[in-house]
C-alpha cells in the first residue's frame, strides 16, 4: 500500500463513507451535485473532453465512481470504476469482454442463480464453462488453462466463503484474470482488489445502496487495458445507469456504514437466536463463530453481511414462517432497510432443500426483529 492508501484508509469507514466521491466543496453549491439529466452534451468543434454523449460518460457517473472507487481501493488512484444499469450488467461487462471463443471459464457451482443462463450464453459463443463449488476451494481443481476465474464470496444464496488470495495466486500463476462478486459483503466487508484480483464487481442494487429502489451495478479494477474492454462494452451494450439512480445510489452510499453495521450486527443476532430452535437446520452465517466459513472469512473479511440462510422441515412449514411473519417481507432481493426472506427453492434452480429459507436483515429493532422472526417459528410449528 503507497503512502496515501495507507493515509485514506487510516480514516474511519464511516468517514469514508459520508464523504465519498463529493468534490471539493463550491461557494453555493450543495455538497452532492444533483443529477445532470443529458443525452448529450454541447461540443462545438473537435471530440474532446470527458462528455461528449449520455452513453459515454456523465458527471453524476463519474462521481458515484469515484465513491465507490474510494470504498473499494482507498487511496489508490490507479483502480478505474466503471456504474452499469444492473449487476447483472456489470458481470457481464467483464464476462462477454473477456472471453473469446475457445477460452475456458471457471464459475462457481453454487452462485447467483442468472449464472446458468450466462453459461449458456458464453457456451453459444464458444467459451468452454466449467464450475465447481465455493467451498474448500473447489474451483482450484478446474483451474487449469482457464482464462478467467469467477469467485463469488460468499455465495448467493449458501453462504460458502473460498480463499480468494489463495485462488487469485494460482489463477494469476497461469496466467488467468480473477472477477469476485463483491455484492453480499459490500466494499466495507472485504476488498477483493487488496486479495489481488482484478476486477470486484458487483450488484449495487443490494447493500450498497440498500434502500430496494434501484437498480445498479459496477466494476472496480487496475489493468488498463482490461478496464478499457470493459468501458468499451458498456458503450457498445448502452447498459447505462440513470443518472437518477446513480445520484441515489451516491447519496445512499453516504450511510453505508450506518447501515452495514447495523444490518450486520442483527444478521449476527437473529443467526444466534435461530441456532438455539431445534426446527433449523443448515443454519448459514460467515460471522457465526462455528459456521464452516468463519475461519476464512474473518481473515480476508472485515464485516460479514446482512444474509443468513436456514432449512425448516418442510416446504409447508417454511410458506406458514413466511406467512407469519410481519416485519419481515416476503420477497426476492437483499441488503435493503426492510427485511426480507424468500424460500428459495420457489425459484428453481438453486441446489438447496424445499425449506431452505434466505433471509435479508435490516434496519429494524434488533430486540423486534428477533421477536417476529421466533413469534413465526412459534405460530408456523403445526
Ligand atoms: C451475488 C449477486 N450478484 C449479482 C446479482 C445481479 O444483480 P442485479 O439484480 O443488480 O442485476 C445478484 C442479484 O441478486 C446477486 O445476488
Amino acid at each position: 500500500m503507497t503512502d496515501s492508501a495507507k493515509d485514506e484508509d487510516r480514516k474511519g469507514d464511516g468517514t469514508r463513507a459520508v464523504r465519498a466521491g463529493l468534490p471539493e466543496p463550491v461557494k453555493h453549491e450543495p455538497a452532492l451535485p444533483g443529477p445532470v439529466f443529458a443525452a448529450h452534451f454541447h461540443l462545438p468543434g473537435d471530440v474532446t473532453g470527458p462528455y461528449v454523449y449520455g452513453r459515454d460518460g456523465n458527471p453524476t457517473w463519474t462521481l458515484l465512481e469515484r465513491a465507490i472507487g474510494e470504498l473499494e481501493a482507498p487511496g489508490q488512484g490507479d483502480v478505474e470504476t466503471l456504474v452499469f444499469a444492473s449487476g447483472m450488467a456489470a458481470m457481464s461487462s467483464v464476462l462477454f469482454s473477456q472471453l473469446r471463443a475457445g477460452d475456458a471459464v471457471v464459475l462457481p457451482s453454487d452462485g447467483y442463480q442468472v449464472l446458468p443462463l450466462v453459461r449458456a450464453q458464453l457456451e453459444a459463443y464458444g467459451v468452454e464453462v466449467r464450475t465447481a463449488p465455493t467451498g474448500g476451494d473447489g474451483q482450484l481443481e478446474v483451474l487449469d488453462g482457464a482464462r478467467l476465474l469467477w469467485i463469488e464470496s460468499p455465495s448467493n444464496p449458501g453462504l460458502d466463503v473460498c480463499d480468494i488470495r489463495r485462488l487469485v495466486t494460482a489463477a494469476h500463476a497461469q496466467g488467468a484474470l480473477v472477477a469476485v462478486d463483491n455484492t453480499l459483503a459490500t466494499p466495507l466487508g472485504q476488498r477483493p482488489l487488496e486479495l489481488g484480483a482484478d476486477f470486484s464487481v458487483a450488484s449495487g442494487t443490494k447493500q450498497l445502496t440498500g434502500h430496494g429502489d434501484l437498480l445498479l451495478g459496477y466494476v472496480a479494477g487496475r489493468d488498463a487495458e482490461a478496464m478499457a474492454a470493459v468501458r468499451s462494452w458498456r458503450k457498445i451494450v448502452g447498459a447505462i445507469a440513470g443518472p437518477l439512480e446513480a445520484w441515489l445510489a451516491h447519496r445512499s452510499i453516504a450511510t453505508l456504514q450506518l447501515r452495514v453495521d447495523r444490518q450486520n450486527a442483527t444478521a449476527l443476532a437473529v443467526a444466534e437466536a435461530l441456532k438455539r430452535r431445534g426446527e433449523v437446520s443448515g443454519l448459514r452465517y460467515p460471522g457465526l463463530p462455528d459456521d464452516p466459513s468463519h475461519k476464512i472469512a474473518a481473515q480476508q473479511m472485515r464485516r460479514y453481511g446482512c444474509v443468513v440462510s436456514f432449512t425448516l422441515p418442510t416446504r409447508a412449514r417454511a410458506e406458514r414462517f413466511l406467512q407469519a411473519l410481519r416485519l419481515v417481507e416476503d420477497a426476492t432481493s437483499f441488503g435493503g432497510v426492510r427485511s426480507t426472506a424468500e424460500r428459495r427453492l420457489r425459484w428453481g434452480g438453486d441446489a438447496v432443500p424445499e425449506g431452505f429459507i434466505r433471509m435479508s436483515v435490516g434496519a429494524e429493532d434488533p430486540e423486534d426483529l428477533i421477536a417476529d422472526v421466533l413469534r413465526a417459528l412459534d405460530e408456523s410449528a403445526e
